[in-house]
């Protein structure tokens, strides 16, 4: 059993947060720790398979490999984000080969992401990444409900998504679903939405999404586990700060960090300089948007991990 589960548990119960930080450039992985360290905070270091897919990640063992080399228990723990049944190109994945090559690759938490299904299939597919996961001693995290973004094409005008609820969890699918699947952690459309990694949307600025609280109130009652915040860049910050309070643990934030990299390789090709850029981002992140410098002591468990 990993520690992991504990840590969240450890932020849920206190309205604290467990940012996970992508990495889509194996180069981002130093500075983004070295940030988490400074801040004195405690973050997830997490990679989805459309990052080695359309970006530069290179693939789960890759990363974990990178990890291992700055790895900082009292830190930072490995996850392995979006293991999609479905893509957002509409392709069927080899999911139960990438959950074991995760597990075999040191991760510590796992993500399946069968949203694209219909419930009575994502059901399913959970169930059986949750047993997977389980089987490992590590923690299952799902999805339930659309946080669009990642497909290729544009997406509706966003005013009208949100108040549309388009895509939104459905609370009491929610609730089955968590007692069915017996997954951990669960991730919830509640108004936010991925960063684009391909396509015209790519370079553009991201939408500022706003969440809807009393929807996600009604989800945290229903369902009883932490829920997690896809789409964590550029979210309302006074949205995601109440969101903590009201059963938000984890939140996934890619874009806002890999944007700073890629701007400066772009302009300089100079593999430190975007490494300080990534560096500064993520410690404005930790410190500024989600005021988590100085909480490391507050969700590691007195337990040491049993790395
Ligand atoms: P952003 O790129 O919008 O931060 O989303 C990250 C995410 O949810 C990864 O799973």
């Amino acid at each position: 059993m990993t520690d992991s589960e504990a840590i969240v548990a450890n932020a849920l119960r206190q309205g604290l947060v467990v940012p996970a930080f992508n990495i889509p450039y194996l180069p981002m992985m130093e500075p983004v720790i070295r940030a988490v360290r400074d801040e004195d905070a405690f973050a997830f270091i997490a990679v989805a398979r459309i990052e080695w897919t359309k970006l530069e990640a290179g693939g789960p063992a890759q990363v974990a490999e990178e990890f291992r080399k700055h790895d900082d228990p009292r830190h930072v723990r490995l996850h392995l984000d979006h293991v999609p049944v479905v893509d957002e190109d509409d392709a069927e994945v080899e999911w139960r080969a990438i959950l074991r090559e995760g597990i075999e690759a040191g991760y510590r938490s796992l993500m399946i992401d069968a949203s694209r299904l219909e419930l009575e299939d994502n059901i399913a597919a959970t169930r059986e990444a949750a047993a997977m996961a389980h089987e490992a001693g590590l923690p299952c995290e799902a999805e339930l409900g659309a946080v669009l973004g990642h497909e290729e094409g544009p997406l509706p005008p966003y005013e009208e998504l949100f108040e549309s609820g388009m895509g939104f969890t459905d609370v009491e699918q929610a609730r089955r679903f968590v007692a069915e699947t017996e997954c951990d952690w669960l991730s919830v459309a509640i108004g936010s939405v991925h960063g684009a990694v391909s396509g015209a949307a790519k370079d553009k600025e991201k939408v500022q999404a706003r969440l809807d609280l009393r929807h996600l109130e009604r989800l945290r009652d229903a369902t009883g586990i932490p829920l997690v915040l896809h789409g964590g860049s550029g979210v309302k910050q006074d949205a995601v700060l109440a969101a903590i309070k009201l059963g938000i643990a984890k939140v996934n934030v890619a874009t806002e960090i890999r944007r700073p990299y890629e701007a400066a390789m772009r302009e300089s090709g100079d593999v430190a300089a975007a490494q300080e850029a990534v560096y500064e981002r993520t410690a404005w992140v930790l410190r500024e948007y989600f005021g988590v410098s100085g909480m490391r002591s507050a969700v590691l468990p007195d337990t040491p991990p049993n790395a």
